[in-house]
């Protein structure tokens, strides 16, 4: 096919711009061939760019040369017309699109590339998954990708904005670092030079925005890329973007507020306004009442801890922990939706659900039959139950045949996950998730150490440099699972989109954490000596956060999945379908590396 060049000319226009405002000039677009029509005489083109679209019209008597070309042509063709704008009859204008009220009438037609037919139709939103991952940069072309990109662009300069105005300065770390630990594995790069040696990227600039603080930078940000190699979900990467920020004698209550008003201005791309200030939940109150750490707060359903009288527990065949939620005006609802909240009830880690629905003349329930209508009654009365109610049930049977005294706890912890997961699941059964709202939460006070039953030894819950609280540091030799850290989440929808803490700034009080973590101070010299080195040199209070950049522009999009938000995201299991990566690689880059293949 002979294709022409685009030469001097410019684009006057773009696809999406024009308007009967502009009927009667000459125009050039350019652009990708959505879709042709041929009704013999006239050919019309659906010229399409990031903008949208506009009908072009190739006439064979007026523009032989335009329509002879325009018969050739085919979708993803990249082609550029030069013509006359013109307003369409009543009857054929398209009020589906902004630029219905005219069309072009091509003078030349510039044919400036040809295109394969292409795995799928840019126009068809139905594409598998992995098809438009391979065809990324088809499906790049589809109108919700780029809107998507050009919010989060948007996003990205709002954010810039925002913290320049609050005095933090984007200062750029490395990528080729040591292990930074944020609970997940590393990638490792290994070095050619120091053959056994090892990079590693990281999992997030942690220690190296404490060590500006140090510096003297006061007030840190950066958009940055982070590395994590750990089980992928809908809402994580293997490399994703934080917006990361520390700041100098920080009040915490201070970052709060720059942080929710930088909510607000994201926000409001969308058009959406957010309440302010944000509550607060400690991170007990959110486990106890939702069953999570990261709480929707968009309806109301809540937990609570109900006793039951020994008579009561022991007809009832239960005698672990019980919580009851009242699920306002459900007492409707049919046997089968129960029976199948009933089914999602036993798949979670409790192993003991009930309900009653309080009918217009009283109590109604199995339950009701088996402990009487007293003690039916006064756990409708725990709970504020009122006619036209629905309470749900959830408990743990066996306590007694857990063995020893940790088996407590782990009835507690199997009864909290459970309640979030019924509490999330009745939600969405009974369409209680409203579809808009932005309902945003800071989750504060969070334990400083959580206990890893399987290695037997206390894991940090957010990083080993979160402060523990002032009143609780007498306790990390003595009772570390009862130190509440200075940690704080946000919370939006029932997504964590940000974590930060408040920092360790004296030496001793790291290498006590350190040693609470079961590190011996030779262990954490090896890993952080220069961090502990540089924390004897003034180090000033600091403390900040990470927001997840990639989760909040999804929101913003209405998008579930991340991947929706990133030009170039992984699959699940961590793969580029587009560049094949990981992959292998030539045998003698291995060996200046220093590297054997098991
Ligand atoms: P944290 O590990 O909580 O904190 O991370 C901060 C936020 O980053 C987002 N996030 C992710 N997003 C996509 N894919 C992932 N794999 C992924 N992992 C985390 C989440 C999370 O809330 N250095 C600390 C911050 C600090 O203390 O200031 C940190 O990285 O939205």
């Amino acid at each position: 096919m002979q294709l022409d060049v685009l030469g001097t000319r410019r684009r006057t226009h773009r696809s999406g711009e024009l308007r009967k405002a502009h009927v009667g000039e000459k125009v050039f677009l350019a652009g990708w061939v959505d879709r042709r029509r041929d009704l013999g005489n006239l050919i019309f083109i659906d010229l399409r760019d990031h903008t949208g679209v506009t009908q072009v019209v190739c006439n064979r008597e007026s523009s032989p040369e335009a329509h002879q070309k325009a018969d050739a042509v085919r979708p993803e063709f990249v082609v550029g017309v030069e013509g006359d704008v013109v307003e369409r009859s009543p009857e054929t204008v398209n009020r589906q699109i902004p630029t219905g009220e005219i069309e072009v009438r091509a003078r030349t037609l510039l044919l400036l590339n040809e295109a394969k037919t292409p795995p799928f139709a840019v126009s068809d939103d139905k594409t598998a998954e992995e098809t438009r991952l391979r065809y990324r940069y088809l499906d790049l072309r589809r109108p919700g990708m780029q809107e998507r990109l050009r919010l989060r662009h948007r996003a990205a300069l709002a954010v810039r904005e925002h913290m320049n105005e609050h005095g933090f300065v984007e200062v750029e770390t490395p990528f080729m670092t040591r292990s930074t630990p944020e609970g997940a594995r590393d990638f490792l790069v290994p070095s050619r030079i120091h053959h056994g040696k090892f990079y590693a990227l990281p999992q997030s600039p942690q220690l190296f925005k404490q060590l500006l603080m140090i510096g003297g930078m006061d007030r840190y940000f950066q958009i940055v890329r982070c590395f994590r190699d750990e089980d992928f979900r809908a809402d994580r990467q293997a490399e994703f973007t934080q917006v990361d920020i520390e700041m100098a004698f920080p009040e915490r209550e201070a970052l709060f507020e720059i942080i929710e008003r930088l909510m607000e201005k994201l926000f409001a791309l969308v058009g959406a306004r957010v309440t302010r200030p944000f509550p607060h939940l400690t991170y007990d109150q959110a486990l106890e009442r939702y069953g999570s750490d990261k709480p929707h707060l968009g309806f109301g359903l809540e937990w609570s801890r109900v006793a039951l009288p020994p008579a009561v527990r022991e007809k009832l065949h239960v005698d672990g922990p019980v919580k009851a939620m009242r699920v306002p005006k459900m007492s409707e609802i049919s046997r089968s939706q129960l029976d199948r909240l009933q089914d999602f009830a036993r798949s979670t880690p409790a192993d003991w659900f009930s309900y009653f629905k309080m009918g217009g003349g009283g109590v109604q329930s199995t339950v009701q039959k088996v402990v009487g209508a007293e003690a039916v009654n006064s756990l409708a009365a725990s709970v504020g139950a009122q006619a036209g109610d629905l309470v749900l049930l959830l408990g743990i049977k066996n306590l007694a045949a857990e063995s020893d005294r940790r088996a407590g706890a782990s009835a507690e912890a199997r009864l909290r996950e459970a309640s979030g997961q019924l509490r999330m699941e009745a939600a969405r059964r009974f369409e209680l998730i409203p579809p808009d709202g932005w309902h945003f939460a800071w989750i504060v006070d969070f334990p400083m150490f959580e206990y890893d039953e399987k290695e037997k030894r206390f894991n940090a819950m957010h990083h080993p440099f979160t402060s523990p609280r002032e009143e609780d540091l007498e306790k990390l030799e003595s009772d570390p699972a009862a130190v509440k850290a200075r940690a704080y989440d946000l919370v939006l929808n029932g997504s964590e989109i940000g974590g930060g803490s408040i920092r360790i700034h004296r030496q001793d009080i790291q290498r006590r954490v350190f040693k609470a973590l079961g590190m011996t101070d030779e262990q954490a010299r090896a890993r952080f000596g220069f961090f502990l080195d540089a924390l004897e040199y003034g180090t000033p209070p600091h403390g900040g956060i990470a927001l997840g950049f990639d989760r909040i522009v999804a929101l913003m999009a209405g998008e579930s999945n991340i991947r929706e938000v990133i030009a170039f995201p992984k699959t699940a299991s961590a793969v580029d379908l587009m560049c094949e990566s990981p992959a292998e690689v030539d045998p003698r880059q291995l060996d200046e590396l220093g590297v054997k293949i098991k």
